[in-house]
């Protein structure tokens, strides 16, 4: 159970959207203490929430929808006129998809706004939570066309697989306002706890922090991707290196974790979109352009190690893919890497077999997906760890190298004890680590 931490006082608060940030800033602005109905055009999954049936994955999060559906503090309902209309501060958290330009595409933003101008009550506060480009709270405003509600920005930090924790326990709350007043109203929804975290500035600075940070970390791991190359043709080790970098403050340890490459919903479509925003105002921004190019030849580069531990020949070949989420902890495989890797392997010819804990066992694009770790190994020529699962860890090496044909790992995430798979009598790659071999075995293959 989590406690219920009542704020000074309870406010009633609509949030339009049930996603991830929806959905988990929903159930935490309950937990916190205030009356919470949470909208969404889909019927279904409003039925589904409703009766406490979550449509996602995210750690904690059902546990705190069915204690707050419970206690009265949070309904979900799918009209989002009657919900504004009920509500002093409306969320919107929907989607702003990458569209086919490579903007962010905001109609969801503006039908939305549109549909709920008219319903307001005077005096209410519309806060964009989503994601969107500097100017959007001006477009709001013009949408909102309501000279008695407020507009402000409060950007989502939270990261899947940790967002109730990153929802309760931020590093900072933004909020973007036109006055400190109605920034501080919007703040203290957050409850005490918040105040020494407060970063309280205008609304295009907000929106900016946002895409700023998220372009920030994507730019980081494309380094540490491009030193893990590096590490690869020198013989030296990434784990070292980006232990030696973490351990100055000013750089830090955290997101320093090599990998098939950045994906997701967030980093892919923010970064292509902050570079749009750049180039239509003539500002150079071409260190983040470098980088979503480098990380598509990255994750390009991983494909041809996998030809590389295979021989130099895919085709034909049995490949076991392990994870296909784009990270740990969440189902969500948007832009996942993992599986770009895998539908590229199978356009190359290799019948690919794979195993996710949050995918059932079937056919998902050109994949066999079984329904256990062992079991997607069975008869292998070599095994792709793509995704950071826990599970991974504990898989007995020894029933491992008896099922697959051929004892060969490549471990996108660096997850595996290469010593212990070693042992066992597998040559083990990682990403900017060496590839190591049992003694009796040829660890000469350049991967
Ligand atoms: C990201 C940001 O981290 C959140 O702060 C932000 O709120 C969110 O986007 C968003 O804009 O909504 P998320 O996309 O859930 O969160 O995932 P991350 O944990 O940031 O991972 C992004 C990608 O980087 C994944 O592919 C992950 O595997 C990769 N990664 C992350 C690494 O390869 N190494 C690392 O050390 C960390």
């Amino acid at each position: 159970m989590f406690d219920i931490r009542p704020t000074v006082s309870s406010r009633r608060i609509a949030v339009i959207g049930s996603g991830y940030v929806g959905l988990t800033l929903s159930a935490s602005l309950a937990l916190l203490g205030h009356e919470v109905e949470c909208t969404d055009h889909s019927l279904e999954r409003i039925t589904q929430l409703a009766q406490g049936q979550l449509p996602i994955v995210e750690e904690g999060v059902a546990e705190v929808v069915g204690q707050m559906l419970a206690a009265g503090r949070l309904r979900f309902a799918s009209d989002n006129g009657l919900a504004a209309e009920r509500a002093d501060f409306v969320f919107l958290c929907l989607p702003t998809p990458m569209g086919a330009d490579g903007w962010a595409d905001l109609s969801f933003v503006q039908k939305v706004a549109a549909e709920i101008g008219p319903r307001l009550r005077p005096g209410a506060t519309v806060i964009t939570k989503s994601t969107v480009p500097v100017g959007t709270g001006e477009m709001v405003r013009d949408t909102l066309a309501r000279d008695d509600v407020q507009v402000a920005s409060n950007p989502e930090f939270l990261a899947e697989g940790s967002a109730l924790r990153d929802c309760l326990h931020p590093d900072r709350i933004v909020v973007g306002a036109s006055s400190e007043a109605v920034a501080r109203n919007v703040a203290d929804l957050y409850g005490p706890f918040a105040h020494s975290r407060l970063i309280l500035t205008d609304i295009p600075s907000a929106e900016l922090i946002k895409y700023a940070s998220n372009a920030y970390l994507a730019v980081r791991l494309t380094f540490v991707n491009s030193m893990a190359e590096i590490c690869e043709t020198t013989g030296a080790d990434i784990r070292s290196v980006v232990a030696g970098m973490g351990s100055d403050h000013r750089i830090g340890k955290a997101f320093l974790r090599p990998g098939p490459g950045w994906g997701g919903s967030c980093f892919p479509k923010d970064t292509e979109a902050l570079v749009r925003t750049a180039g239509s105002l003539g500002c150079d921004l071409s260190l983040v352009e470098t980088a979503i190019a480098a990380n598509a030849r990255h994750t390009q580069r991983v494909v041809n190690k996998v030809a590389a531990i295979v021989d130099g020949q895919v085709a034909g070949k049995r490949i076991a893919v392990w994870g296909l989420t784009f990270k740990a902890g969440t189902d969500d495989r948007r832009q996942s890497p993992a599986l770009e890797i895998a539908r590229q392997l199978v356009a190359l010819g290799a019948s690919v077999h794979a195993y996710d804990p949050t995918v059932p066992a079937g056919i998902v694009q050109g994949l066999e997906v079984h329904s256990s770790a062992i079991s997607a190994c069975r008869d292998a020529d070599a095994l792709i760890v793509g995704t950071e699962w826990a599970e991974f860890r504990s898989v007995d090496l020894a029933v491992l190298g008896a099922v697959m044909s051929r004892r060969v790992i490549l471990d996108t995430r660096n997850v595996l004890d290469p010593g212990a798979a070693v042992s066992e009598g597998f040559t083990y790659a990682g990403i900017g680590i060496p590839t190591q071999a049992p003694a009796e075995q040829d660890a000469g293959v350049a991967v």
